[in-house]
């Protein structure tokens, strides 16, 4: 078995974390991923107070084990985040502060009630002034993945932060989906991997059957980084663009963005109804790279197993070249 720092620190089995979502997470998903010993995180990111208690509550009701809460920090809502504190998830997960947010008076109110604070950055200088905040875990999150991400890739990332914020424990996100990804991302010196894209392609997510299908056929050579669906969702994101992929509604608006911006309330509608209907064609679909590598929807406990059981067995089978 595959263990690490942080599968201490977050009271884990396996150092494998489910990404929090915003729309792409679920009650059935972060139970179904806490259940099979990894950290199942719910993306609160726009929910009332009512709805984060609700969410946890029922969270609670399926699993005995330890869950997150994420929240989007540039779009967070005051009285959604005191609920969630209230709430006591045992780890609350934040990413994308604006650069003038002050991360401390947030990570406190975490470790005021007794919460593990984990943040995601997608360049060093965020990796820094989240740990210098006082964040326990550090995410350190390549351009490979889905959804919202920076420029540079996991590859060279993942070990720059570890070094930057040393001794805190970092975990790779961003282009892992299966044992390969993890034991790489060991190798890089992260102590476990989060994933988002391999998630959304499970029994348990909330995402229409066509788009989890989507995910299966994309060759993982098909994703964009774009602005398209935040222009859409009349969104400003602070810093980054959303790896979606390449389909009919990108190619739509691709190199018309300011006509976009114009016509943002209908194609709003149109990709909302999209989403709705699972039409694949017109919805905005974020995904990683990694898509790529997924091949079948599989309940989210089979994937927590299959990444450890394959991690293990590639570990074993590289230590005969060592001479
Ligand atoms: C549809 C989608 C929505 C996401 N929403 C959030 C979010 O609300 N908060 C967050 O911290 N990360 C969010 N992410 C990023 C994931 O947490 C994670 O970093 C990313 O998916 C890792 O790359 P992968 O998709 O290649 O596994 C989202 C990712 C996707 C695909």
């Amino acid at each position: 078995m595959l263990h690490t720092r942080v599968c201490d620190l977050l009271n884990v089995s396996h150092p494998i974390v489910l990404g929090g979502m915003a729309s792409g997470t679920s009650v059935p998903l972060v139970a179904a991923v806490s259940g099979a010993g990894g950290l199942g995180t719910l993306g609160v990111t726009g929910f009332s107070p009512s709805q984060v208690r609700e969410q946890v509550a029922a969270i609670r009701a399926l699993t005995s084990k330890p869950f997150g809460v994420n929240f989007l920090l540039f779009e967070t809502q005051e009285a959604s985040f005191a609920a969630a504190l209230e709430a006591r998830p045992p780890v609350m997960s934040l990413a994308w502060a604006r650069p003038e947010q002050n991360l401390r008076p947030y990570i406190q109110r975490v470790h005021d009630a007794g919460l593990l604070a984990m943040y995601m950055a997608s360049e060093v200088p965020e990796a820094i002034r989240a740990a210098e905040a006082g964040a326990d875990v550090i995410v350190a999150q390549g351009t490979e993945g889905g959804g919202h991400v920076g420029w540079i890739a996991s590859l060279p990332l993942v070990p720059m932060v570890v070094r930057a914020v040393a001794p805190l424990p970092v975990l790779a996100a961003g282009g892992i989906a299966d044992g390969r990804g993890m034991v790489a991302a060991l190798a890089l010196g992260a102590e476990g991997v989060l994933l988002g894209t391999r998630f959304l392609a499970t029994d348990e997510s909330p995402l229409h059957a066509n788009l989890k299908q989507a995910i299966v056929r994309s060759n993982g050579h098909d994703t964009v980084l774009t602005e398209i669906p935040d222009i859409a969702a009349g969104r400003v994101w602070p810093g980054a663009m959303a790896r979606t992929l390449r389909n009919r509604f990108v190619e739509q608006w691709a190199g018309r963005e300011w006509t976009l911006r114009r016509h943002a309330h209908a194609a709003r509608e149109a990709m909302q109804t999209a989403r709705a209907n699972g039409d694949a064609e017109h919805a905005a679909i974020l995904i990683g790279q990694d898509a790529g590598l997924i091949d079948s929807i599989l309940p989210a406990s089979e994937i927590v197993q299959r990444i450890v059981t394959e991690a293990a067995r590639i570990i074993a089978d590289l230590q005969p070249l060592l001479r």
